[in-house]
């Protein structure tokens, strides 16, 4: 099925959300205030969501395995997680000072995370990366920050650096050219930040040394989420951070989504500690949310006691009461008996994707961890960001597309998740839909 037949079905049952986005267009360049949830010919409104389903503005229902991009790990409007956010917004949303939540849910997370001697918010996942590069750069008096090619840490300039470069343009593999990812990044950005080559250990080294005694940190997504899912391969993360540790880089580990797929993240998974790490998405319930923490001779440039390195860190919503309420029932959720269940759904998902791509021999493959997947449309053996470009590059928006058809919603590229609010049966319900989608194709 081509690609013009799928939107036109995609017109033909999202009239009500088209209407309102010829609103929208009138008053916001693109009708869009996020550009990662846009997509041709426009997306479709979303008015509820309830447990694992979501339902549009034309009524349609449909199962989410989106999850806000990961973040709703609980799924949608969770009772515990409800009552909490309105318990608390009944006396009050956000206040000019701290609230006992705020203690709690820092308790929660430097217990279940052990690198992450102390903890502070922030209402975004971008700005707990701004964070952790600033602290970096404090502790270590230096000005430079590697980061991978493919990564994506949010949305300040210096990460917007190689998030998706033209491979053309990008220099060799083993040395990968910083590549600015938007218009208004500037070159003195480019100029301090070094790009590295995932899951090449040897090239990495060799660039870290060459730099080493400039760079004040490293920062990481253990999985390269943003690139397809690529987990590290065996010992990978332990030589980052012995060379990192070696050359007194600080080791950030951006664990915005792969904080995830353990009680204790990422690093609990792969047993690599780093100095530092970035948090959002699941820790706050469904709300805007971020967090950063660590070492604390790191982050106690964060004391507002004074100090001569002192780092001002304001934020008129930071740790709002609201929020930390919700991410604290969040956590209360997520028992191991939780993490064991999304585990089995997670891979019960990617069985039946391997399986349904081999029955109907497509090129494609499905990578992930825990509760996340991504369906990548490439037979190459994937090991970083070069190597899971598309082999066709507008299949994953077919199958995207072809998915909302079928009433699920993925991401456009490709990346997915299960929640706990999801049964055997929904997962099913996902493989059915993708076995059609994938039938069309041949
Ligand atoms: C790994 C990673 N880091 C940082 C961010 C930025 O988080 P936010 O969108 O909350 O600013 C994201 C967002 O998707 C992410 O995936």
């Amino acid at each position: 099925m081509t690609l013009e037949t799928i939107v036109n079905d995609y017109k033909a049952k999202t009239s009500r959300s088209r209407q309102m986005y010829e609103e929208a267009l009138r008053v916001m360049p693109g009708g869009n205030s996020r550009t990662t949830t846009f997509f041709d010919p426009y997306p479709f409104y979303i008015t509820r969501g309830q447990g694992a389903r979501i339902w549009d503005a034309d009524g349609a229902e449909r199962l989410d395995f989106n999850g806000n991009y990961t973040s709703l790990i609980l799924g949608h409007a969770h009772p515990s997680v409800v009552e909490a956010i309105t318990e608390q917004a009944t006396r009050g949303m956000s206040f000019p000072g701290p609230s006992e939540h705020e203690v709690k849910l820092a308790g929660v997370l430097t217990t279940r995370i052990p690198s992450m001697e102390v903890v502070r918010f922030t209402n975004s996942g971008t700005e707990a990366t701004m964070n952790a590069v600033r602290a970096a750069r404090a502790f270590t008096g230096r000005s430079k920050i590697a980061k991978f090619e493919g990564a994506y840490h949010g949305t300040h300039d210096w990460v917007l650096v190689s998030v998706s470069p033209d491979v053309d343009k990008a220099g060799s593999r083993k040395r990968p050219k910083s590549l600015a990812y938007s218009s208004g990044v500037p070159d003195t950005v480019l100029k301090h930040t070094i790009v590295l080559p995932w899951n090449d250990a040897e090239a990495c080294v060799k660039i870290l040394e060459k730099h080493g005694s400039d760079i004040a940190g490293l920062i990481v997504d253990p999985l390269l989420a943003n690139a397809g899912m690529l987990l590290p391969q065996p010992g990978f993360l332990e030589r980052l951070r012995e060379v990192t540790e070696r050359l007194g880089i600080v080791l950030i580990f951006d664990e915005v989504i792969s904080f995830r797929v353990a009680p204790g993240g990422a690093q609990a998974r792969f047993g690599v500690r780093p100095d530092l790490t970035t948090l959002g998405k699941i820790i706050g319930g469904g709300l805007a949310v971020g967090a950063f923490g660590g070492r604390a001779e790191v982050m106690n440039y964060y004391d507002p006691r004074g100090g001569k390195g002192r780092i001002s860190h304001g934020g008129t919503f930071n740790a709002n009461a609201v929020t930390m309420a919700g991410g604290l029932a969040t956590m209360q959720e997520l028992t191991p008996e939780a993490y064991a269940k999304l585990e089995a759904l997670g891979e019960r998902l990617r069985a039946g994707v391997k399986r349904a791509l081999s029955k109907a021999k497509q090129p494609a493959q499905v990578t992930g961890l825990g509760s996340l997947f991504w369906i990548h449309w490439t037979k190459k053996r994937l090991s970083d960001y070069r190597s899971s470009r598309p082999a066709d590059a507008e299949r994953p928006l077919r199958t995207f597309m072809g998915l909302l058809n079928e009433g699920v919603v993925l991401s456009q590229r490709g990346l997915g998740c299960c929640s706990l609010a999801m049964t055997e049966a929904d997962v099913d319900q996902f493989l059915a839909a993708f076995e059609r989608v994938i039938g069309k194709e041949s």
